[in-house]
């Protein structure tokens, strides 16, 4: 009985494979109702689950759907994850780095939801550039370039999208374990032989303690050694935004700027260098100083932009039409001193509120909004020096940015 199995989670026992099958199963079709799996999520949240659980659950999701199978690629593929942030555009920058270097990338990204941003959403800011390619051109694209950046396909894992979606509105989506067998179930569905994970930590993250972080991050690699899968974490701080800017098409116009090599040293060219030499390693077995000479050297020769511009030719994006709103307001700082910390959970919700990101999946975005920092945590500022730019269409109410600027 479908109730016996709620009870038995909320008095804090162990459920079988055949019963999370018989629950999840029933629940894809139709037989368990939103209210039973809301309540049976509900008491995963409160209970846990054991590892022998967790397991069986990935499994549950990844059998939901279809297998992709790399093996046709030569070369160790290596997928990488972000458990999502704030101006993270990470995949952008990372993915033609390691592409000019050999190792062949073939990433499945989601859109965002929230105050988190997602990849497709930022690369359909780019006029004309399509993420609903066929599987056929999926896997030609790869062969041909090294490189294809698409939707995630529905035969991914269905289960967890449809999960994912009443997760969201029922308040259990920070659940350790449901987002470990979440992540994993689609990763490993998606073929790649090694997975890195970005997991953040912070005010504008899931996970808020870095204590939780390292729970997540023993499970994800229990579940890739699981399924024979080397599974690497890094986890990275998402209390103040990544980089400059927030905002899709922004985000691009800065992703191009790092490949092109024209930032410095900051916390976005730092994870990115982290990211991407240890995908290198991953695939390549070379050391960690290796691959991060590989990856500057692939940055500064140009190449790295190059595999950028032809993922976007090759995915019929216009670069040069990628463009942000003309209307922007300039927020100056409001007395002396130094920038101790920016806020990322607030300048993704200001974020949200100029349009460029979404509360619920039916939400359409404007891609040419957002915010762009001027200054960054640790920087000097006298009063009235150019702290934000906000590129808006219609101006939200705008939040106290004494609070979002801690200057002291
Ligand atoms: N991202 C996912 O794909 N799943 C989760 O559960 C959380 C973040």
């Amino acid at each position: 009985m479908i109730v016996d199995i709620i009870n038995k989670k909320r008095l804090g026992q162990e459920l079988s494979y055949h019963e999370l099958d018989v629950f999840f199963n029933g629940y894809l079709d139709g037989k368990v109702k939103d209210y039973q799996m809301s309540s049976l999520l509900m008491a995963i949240c409160i209970q846990g689950m054991t590892d022998e659980e967790i397991f069986s659950l990935t499994k549950i999701f990844i059998d939901s759907g279809d297998t992709l199978d790399l093996s046709f690629l030569s070369g160790v593929t290596v997928d990488k994850h972000s458990t999502g942030g704030i101006g993270d555009k990470t995949t952008l920058i990372i993915t033609p780095i390691v592409a000019s270097l050999g190792v062949p990338v073939l990433k499945m990204s989601g859109r965002g939801l929230g105050y988190t941003g997602g990849t497709i959403d930022k690369l359909e800011s780019i006029p004309g550039f399509r993420i609903d390619l066929s599987d056929e051109e999926v896997m030609h694209q790869v062969e041909d370039i090294g490189i294809v950046i698409t939707g995630q396909t529905a035969s991914l894992a269905p289960m967890d999208k449809k999960i994912y979606a009443l997760r969201d509105v029922t308040g259990t989506v920070s659940s350790i374990p449901l987002i470990a067998s979440s992540i994993m179930s689609k990763k490993i569905a998606a073929g790649a032989d090694k997975i890195l994970i970005d997991i953040k930590v912070g005010n504008g993250a899931l996970l808020q303690t870095r204590e939780d972080a390292e729970k997540l991050s023993d499970l994800m690699i229990k579940i890739g050694k699981f399924y024979q899968k080397e599974v690497r974490t890094i986890i990275s701080d998402m209390n103040v935004p990544l980089g400059f800017c927030i905002g899709n098409s922004l985000e691009v116009v800065e992703a191009i700027k790092v490949l092109q090599g024209q930032e410095q040293d900051n916390n976005l060219t730092r994870l990115c260098l982290d990211l991407a030499s240890e995908m290198i390693c991953m695939s390549k077995g070379v050391s960690k100083q290796e691959a991060i000479d590989m990856v500057l050297d692939t940055i500064h020769s140009g190449r790295a932009y190059q595999k950028f511009l032809e993922l976007v030719r090759a995915q019929n994006g216009k670069i040069d039409l990628l463009s942000t709103s003309k209307k922007v307001k300039t927020i100056k700082a409001f007395r002396s001193g130094v920038i101790e910390s920016i806020s990322a959970i607030d300048l993704g919700k200001l974020s949200v509120a100029l349009g460029a990101g979404r509360m619920t999946m039916e939400d359409t975005i404007d891609y040419g909004v957002g915010l762009e920092l001027l200054k960054q945590v640790g920087d000097s500022v006298q009063k009235g020096d150019d702290l934000l730019k906000i590129y808006y269409k219609k101006m939200p109410n705008l939040p106290d940015f004494e609070q979002i600027f801690l200057i002291k």
